[in-house]
């Protein structure tokens, strides 16, 4: 099947690149802002990106779909598609586990329009240049999308195996990048409580100096971002145990962006210790 027209749901940081991809490559490109933030109007206006106003009247204008947002957001984005009757291609591009995919794979076979579901899992940031960013693809539909992003600066890459396989890609590699900065975002907070922060440092001078570069760059990165990342690690923690490995580091990782999340609108963002005092919150 070819796709002649593109709805993205919906123009974040990530989105509106993707779509501006699809442009790039020659192809109509829709979106749906009703109900949607200032920001994310303003992103699709600067991108050229076509409203259509309420998501029925996208649905029913495009044979491609592609949906990039919040992972807790991707069941719910699906239902309402299929809910509308859609008959083309869904490409769901979010962070999500494998199962999750196999879960609205079953969904799409049960619907009546007959849509049809392509895995997607994207690496890198938002596509502003060439060689950054990666759109991994799998299932038996994947080759529908590659020419929707023929030219521009993301990357349509297929991944062998079944639907699944793009999601477990991107669990994978994220599970190390989005892990790891929750890890080590709670050893500062831990080093700070017992006030051997400094003597950390230096140890990690000495001995492992990537760690202090990186340690520096802290939080700042991620806090406005962290409301999000927490589906994406409980995403994770689903995949590690359903592939027969423990849960509890990225259940641990959701906890860590769980507590930065109300920092989502924060601008500016307080300074670095306020952040690590967010982290290392007391319960009750
Ligand atoms: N940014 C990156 O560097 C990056 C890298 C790799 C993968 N990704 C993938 O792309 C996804 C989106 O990232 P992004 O950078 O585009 O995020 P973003 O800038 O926060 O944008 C999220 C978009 O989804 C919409 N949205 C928010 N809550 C929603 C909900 N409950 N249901 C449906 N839509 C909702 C937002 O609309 P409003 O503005 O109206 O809230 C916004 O348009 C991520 O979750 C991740 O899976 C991103």
């Amino acid at each position: 099947m070819t796709i002649t027209a593109l709805g993205l749901l919906h123009p974040g940081e990530m989105g509106v690149t993707v779509g501006s991809a699809a442009r790039a490559s020659g192809l109509p490109v829709r979106v749906a802002l009703v109900g949607r933030s200032e920001a994310t109007r303003t992103r699709a206006r600067e991108a050229g990106l076509e409203d259509l106003g309420s998501l029925a009247d996208l649905v029913a204008a495009c044979d491609g779909i592609v949906c990039v947002c919040p992972p807790h957001a991707a069941r719910e984005m699906a239902v309402a598609v299929l809910a509308l009757g859609y008959d083309g291609l869904y490409l769901d591009a979010n962070a999500v586990a494998p199962s999750t995919m196999r879960e609205l794979a079953a969904l799409f076979r049960g619907a009546a329009g007959g849509a049809r579901l392509v895995d997607g899992g994207l690496i890198g940031p938002p596509a502003q240049t060439s060689g950054t960013t990666r759109l991994y693809l799998s299932g038996p539909d994947a080759p529908a999308f590659a020419p929707c992003f023929r030219e521009g600066a993301l990357a349509a890459t297929p991944v062998e195996g079944p639907l699944g396989a793009a999601s477990a890609l991107k669990m994978s590699y994220a599970a190390w990048t989005k892990g790891s900065a929750a890890l080590l975002a709670a050893v500062v907070a831990v080093a700070e409580e017992e006030q051997v922060a400094g003597p950390l440092r230096e140890e990690w001078r000495l001995s492992q100096p990537q760690l202090v570069e990186r340690a520096d760059l802290g939080l700042r990165g991620t806090a406005r971002k962290a409301w999000r990342f927490e589906g994406e690690m409980l995403e994770i923690a689903r995949t590690f145990a359903e592939a027969g490995l423990p849960a509890g580091f990225h259940e641990a990782a959701a906890e860590v962006y769980r507590r930065l999340a109300p920092f989502k609108e924060a601008d500016p963002l307080p300074p670095d210790q306020a952040l690590r005092r967010a982290v290392r919150q007391r319960r009750g």
